[in-house]
């Protein structure tokens, strides 16, 4: 299986990059896997008895607002200062040396793709980012860069002041994030991502494509479906990596591990393999 994830990604034009939870593992950030993976991360939500679901509501933000900015203002600072696990370097060589086009597809809000050199402009958020803000009543369309700053007591993981403000008419901001039952959540930009998406495989169809899809889980599966549905278009193929959710139907490939174990596994043939052949082409 690694030496036929090689071939195809050694000869592939193009790249999608498909990511869930998972994917940030191997940097050190927790997955929200199930109630006991969210309140090992946050042992505070486990003494309030409160689940990942409970905790990212829109309706926090209204009723106690120190709270869900301490939900969230954690999580930014963590994402902020985490450094990319080699994955997503090994990622981008393989694109390079192909001189290939590529896409990420994440349900990640962390923009950890971002922060390891992938551009912005090849980027669909589909549940939009923390490093974004928006008015939580939708006084307006605005979408704004979060450059706040969050000081989170994390023992009751409530939020200190000042909380970010709406530029337009003062209240309480929230991420440009979707939340459980959430209805303000405005998606005026990952819906540009997405046309753009759309747009990048519709100019790429015919092409080898390679889909690398890791860390996505199948309790929420909308990762899994887009890389299921890029793979049944010609000349495509899925590469899924995942320890404990790996199934995929054949012709299509799967790895049971983490993701930077099987990137680094699949580099290390990669590269192998070039060499044999210059070596061949001095012969
Ligand atoms: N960093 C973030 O932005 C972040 C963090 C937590 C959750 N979320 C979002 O919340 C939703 C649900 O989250 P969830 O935690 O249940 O995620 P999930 O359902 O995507 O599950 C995580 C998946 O990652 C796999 N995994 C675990 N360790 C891995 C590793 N080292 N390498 C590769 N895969 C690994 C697991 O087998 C599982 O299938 C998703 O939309 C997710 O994107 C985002
Ligand atoms: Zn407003």
């Amino acid at each position: 299986m690694i030496e036929r994830a090689a071939a195809v990604i050694r000869e592939a034009e193009v790249f999608v990059i498909t990511a869930g939870a998972g994917m940030g593992v191997d940097s050190g950030l927790p997955d929200f896997r199930g109630d006991h993976g969210f309140w090992q991360a946050y042992p505070a939500y486990a003494q309030l008895g409160l689940s990942f679901a409970e905790c990212a509501t829109p309706q926090h933000f209204i009723k106690d607002p120190h709270f869900a900015w301490g939900f969230y203002g954690h999580r930014t600072n963590l994402y902020r200062n985490t450094i990319p696990h080699d994955g997503f370097n090994i990622i981008k060589k393989w694109i390079e040396h192909n001189n290939a086009e590529y896409f990420v597809v994440t349900s990640n809000v962390d923009g950890q793709f971002q922060q390891a050199g992938y551009d912005e402009e090849r980027m669909y958020e589909v549940h939009g980012s923390i490093h974004r803000l928006q008015c939580q009543a939708r006084c307006n369309d605005r979408i704004w860069r979060n450059n706040e700053v969050f000081r989170i007591d994390e023992s009751t993981m409530r939020a200190g002041d000042p909380l970010p403000r709406c530029l337009v008419c003062g209240k309480v901001c929230r991420p440009n994030i979707l939340m459980f039952g959430d209805n303000s959540w405005l998606h005026n930009r990952t819906l540009k991502q997405n046309q753009a998406f759309d747009r990048f495989i519709n100019n790429n169809s015919g092409r080898r494509i390679v889909v690398i899809e890791m860390g996505a889980g199948e309790a929420i599966p909308t990762i899994r479906k887009i890389s299921e549905r890029i793979g049944r278009k010609k000349n495509a193929t899925v590469l899924r990596i995942n320890p404990r959710e790996p199934a995929i139907s054949k012709p299509h490939m799967t790895m049971s591990c983490g993701a930077l174990a099987g990137l680094k596994q699949i580099d290390e043939l990669f590269f192998k393999k070039k060499k044999e052949r210059s070596l061949c082409r001095c012969l």
